[in-house]
């Protein structure tokens, strides 16, 4: 797939089909996810891989969004310590976010070109999540997808127009 079909074709997936994304393909799309760039390369995210079928459901639990992702066969959650990542010393911004957003991003489209489907999940229990995985208390839960193959086919979601969102030269919008 050319790279702006994979970036058009990813959707959030909410159901999935029983099929189970082979191993070699997580690990694949782990490895896209590591080549991201990352403040002063430091690499800081880690992914834990959850495919034991009770401690999917158990995931699906915490996330506690309804049926949604119940029927996901694999779960990805994504981690990083805060000292995982710089601080910019001139504005005080802390990058750890960043980093684990441009990587968290690598593993979904890389699913994307592999023919699979992901969602971003934002909105779950941390503290519930790190007893369940008995995550070390520096890291934070940033991220979690389901990894499976979609159940249906999503329409693209609504975004902004592009003069909406582009300035030339200078700041043309509301101020
Ligand atoms: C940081 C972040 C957190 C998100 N959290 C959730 C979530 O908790 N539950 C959910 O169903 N979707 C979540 N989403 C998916 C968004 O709702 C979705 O990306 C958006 O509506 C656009 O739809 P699309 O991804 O299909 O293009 C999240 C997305 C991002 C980037």
């Amino acid at each position: 797939m050319d790279f702006y079909e994979v970036i058009k074709k990813r959707r959030s997936a909410r159901s999935f089909s029983d099929k189970i994304p082979p191993l070699e393909v997580v690990e694949k799309i782990i490895g896209t996810a590591r080549l991201a760039p990352t403040w002063a390369n430091m690499q800081g995210v880690e992914y834990i891989i959850i495919r034991e079928p009770g401690m999917v459901n158990q995931i699906w639990q915490a996330i506690g969004q309804g049926n949604k992702f119940s029927s996901a066969p694999i779960f990805i959650v994504g981690i990083i310590s805060e000292r995982g990542s710089g601080k910019n010393a001139k504005s005080g911004l802390q990058y750890f976010m960043v980093d684990f957003g441009i990587c968290f991003d690598h593993l979904i489209l890389a699913a994307t070109a592999e023919g699979l489907a992901t969602c971003w999940i934002g909105f779950f229990d941390e503290k519930k999540i790190k007893e369940i995985l008995e995550i070390p208390n520096k890291f934070r839960v940033i991220g979690i997808t389901p990894l499976g193959y979609a159940k249906k086919e999503y329409e693209p979601t609504p975004r902004k127009n592009l003069e909406k969102i582009m300035h030339y030269e200078r700041y043309k919008g509301n101020k």
